[in-house]
C-alpha cells in the first residue's frame, strides 16, 4: 500500500499544506460553540457558517445548513466518484460543552495556544480536531486527484446535549442521507501507541429532579425544624439510589441488563487497561464502583447512575441563614444494550414514588436521552479502516466498547440501517468535557494519515 505513488503524493500534499490547515483549526476552535448554553446561540451559526463555508471551499457539492428546532445541521456531498464507488457518510458534531469551571483553565478556552505537542482549547480533542482531521485527509487526497469515494457530510450543532433534532432530520432525510456506511470519529484510542476500533457505545438517560418544600424561601431560625429542607430530601433520595457496592437500587433496574460472558471479560482483561490507568487519569487514590467488576468492565458493559449537578440554598459567599424552598438535581445513566431510556425512566419515577417523603412535592423531567449501541467488529469497512491504522502506527488496533454516548449511532442504525465505523485520535488525557482539553498534534497528525490509507484503500 505504502509504496502507491498516488498514496504518497497525497501524504506529502498534506505535508506541505500543514500550516494553511493548521491555522484554519485555529480559526475554528475561536468559535465558542457551546450547544449547552443559550447565550451561545449565535456562536453556534457561526460555526456551522464556517463548516458550511469549509466545504464549499473545498469543492463540495450541495453544502446546505438546514435549520432545525434549534441548531442546524450541516450537510454536504460529493458524488464525483461515480456509482460503482462506496458513499462514505462522514458525521460530526461542531458543538463543544461548557469550559465550566472557568478559573481553571490555564489559557483561554476559546483562545487556542500550542502547549509543546499539544493544542489546548475547549473543542481541539471533541471534536473540531476530528472533524477536521477527516476533512484534512479528503483535501489531501483531492489536491493530488486520488479521492475516489463519494461522499456525504452531516455535521449536527447539539451532539453534547444529546442530539435532540437528529431522530428527525434523519427521518426527514432519509435518501439525501443514503450511503454504505458511517465514518464517525467522535469516539477515541485507548493510548498513544494503541489505535483503537470503538464497536460499543453506551447510552445516555438524562434527567432532572424537582423537589419542592416550602412555597418559598425560609428563615432558618423562624422555620427551621417544622418543615422538611427540600435540599436534605432530595440528597437522601440520591443518596439511595446506590447502595454501598456501588450498585444501583431503582427497582428491576438489572433485570434488562445482559450479563457479561467469560469470554467478554478475557477480552476486555487482555486490554492491559488496569485499576492504575483509572487511579492515575482521574487522581484518586482509590476508585470506586460496582463490585465484582473490574473499571474497564464497568466503563465498557455495565450501567451507571450519577449526580451531574445539584442546586438549592444560598451559594454565594457568606452565611446566609435559609430553608431552600427547592432542590434540583441532574442525574443521568449510562445505558448499556437492552435497556431504553423509557424503561430507567420508569424505573427512576417507581423509585421516586417509593421513598419520596410525602411532606414534600417532586417531579422528574427528562432530557435528551438515546440507547446505547454495539456494532460488527468484522464488517468491512471496520476492518478497513483498522488496516489503515495498523499502516500508519505499525500494530493492530484494539477493540473496544466505550463508556461515552454518541446518541447518532443507534439511530443509524435503526432509522436508516447504516453501520457505523467508530474511531478516533483523541486520547484518554486530553481532558475532554473538563478545563484545559487539549489535542495530542503528533496523534492527530497519524490519525489524518491513516484517514487517507482509509479512504483511499476504500476507493480501490
Ligand atoms: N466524543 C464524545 C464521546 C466519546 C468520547 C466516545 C471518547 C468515545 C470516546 C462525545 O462528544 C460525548 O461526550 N458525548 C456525550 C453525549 C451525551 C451528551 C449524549 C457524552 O458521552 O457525555
Ligand atoms: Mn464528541
Amino acid at each position: 500500500m505504502t509504496n502507491n505513488t498516488q498514496l504518497n503524493k497525497a501524504i506529502d500534499a498534506f505535508q506541505s499544506n500543514y500550516q494553511g490547515h493548521f491555522n484554519k483549526f485555529i480559526d475554528f476552535l475561536k468559535i465558542p460553540s457551546i450547544s449547552a448554553d443559550s447565550q451561545n446561540s449565535e456562536d453556534i451559526q457561526k460555526a456551522a457558517q464556517w463548516l458550511a463555508n469549509y466545504l464549499r471551499n473545498m469543492g463540495m457539492d450541495a453544502v446546505q445548513i438546514f435549520p432545525t428546532k434549534r441548531y442546524p445541521i450541516v450537510y454536504g456531498e460529493y458524488l464525483k466518484a461515480g456509482s460503482n464507488k462506496p458513499t462514505v457518510l462522514i458525521y460530526g458534531h461542531y458543538d463543544v460543552q461548557p469550559p465550566d469551571p472557568m478559573n481553571e483553565w490555564k489559557s483561554g478556552p476559546f483562545d487556542p495556544i500550542v502547549n509543546g505537542d499539544l493544542l489546548v482549547a475547549r473543542g481541539a480533542s471533541d471534536m473540531k480536531g476530528q472533524i477536521l482531521a477527516g476533512l484534512y485527509a479528503i483535501e489531501s487526497l483531492l489536491a493530488v486527484d486520488a479521492l475516489n469515494v463519494n461522499l456525504k457530510f452531516i455535521y449536527e450543532g447539539e451532539e453534547e446535549i444529546g442530539s435532540p433534532s437528529i431522530v428527525d432530520f434523519l427521518r426527514d432525510h432519509t435518501a439525501l442521507l443514503k450511503s454504505d456506511f458511517v465514518l464517525n470519529l467522535d469516539a477515541g484510542m485507548v493510548g498513544e501507541n494503541a489505535p483503537t476500533i470503538v464497536y460499543g457505545l453506551r447510552g445516555l438517560a438524562y434527567f432532572e429532579i424537582y423537589v419542592q418544600g416550602p412555597d418559598h424561601d425560609l428563615h432558618s431560625g423562624l422555620f427551621g425544624g417544622v418543615v422538611y429542607n427540600p435540599a436534605q430530601a432530595l440528597a437522601e433520595l440520591i443518596a439511595g439510589m446506590k447502595d454501598k457496592n456501588g450498585r444501583i437500587t431503582l427497582p428491576g433496574f438489572y433485570d434488562s441488563v445482559i450479563p457479561l460472558s467469560e469470554d467478554e471479560r478475557k477480552e476486555l482483561a487482555r486490554l492491559n487497561i488496569d485499576d492504575e490507568f483509572y487511579k492515575e487519569q482521574t487522581g484518586v487514590e482509590k476508585l470506586f464502583g460496582e463490585a465484582g467488576y473490574t473499571a474497564i468492565e464497568q466503563v465498557g458493559a455495565r450501567p451507571t447512575l450519577d449526580v451531574n449537578g445539584f442546586k438549592s440554598g444560598y451559594l454565594g459567599e457568606g452565611p446566609k441563614t435559609v430553608i431552600p424552598s427547592t432542590a434540583m438535581a441532574k442525574i443521568s445513566m449510562r445505558l448499556v444494550p437492552n435497556q431504553t431510556p423509557q424503561l430507567v425512566n420508569e424505573q427512576l419515577n417507581a423509585y421516586m414514588k417509593a421513598h419520596a417523603p410525602e411532606e414534600v412535592k417532586w417531579k422528574v423531567i427528562q432530557l435528551s436521552s438515546d440507547p446505547a449501541s454495539v456494532a460488527d467488529p468484522n464488517y468491512f469497512a471496520t476492518q478497513t479502516f483498522a488496516r489503515a491504522l495498523k499502516e500508519v502506527w505499525g500494530v493492530d488496533p484494539i477493540y473496544k466498547r466505550e463508556g461515552g454516548s454518541i446518541p447518532i449511532v443507534s439511530h443509524m442504525k435503526n432509522f436508516l440501517g447504516t453501520e457505523s465505523v467508530l474511531s478516533g485520535f483523541c486520547l484518554p488525557g486530553d481532558l475532554i468535557h473538563s478545563p484545559n482539553e487539549h489535542l495530542h498534534l503528533p496523534t492527530w497528525k497519524k490519525g489524518i494519515l491513516a484517514t487517507i490509507h482509509f479512504l483511499y484503500e476504500l476507493g480501490e
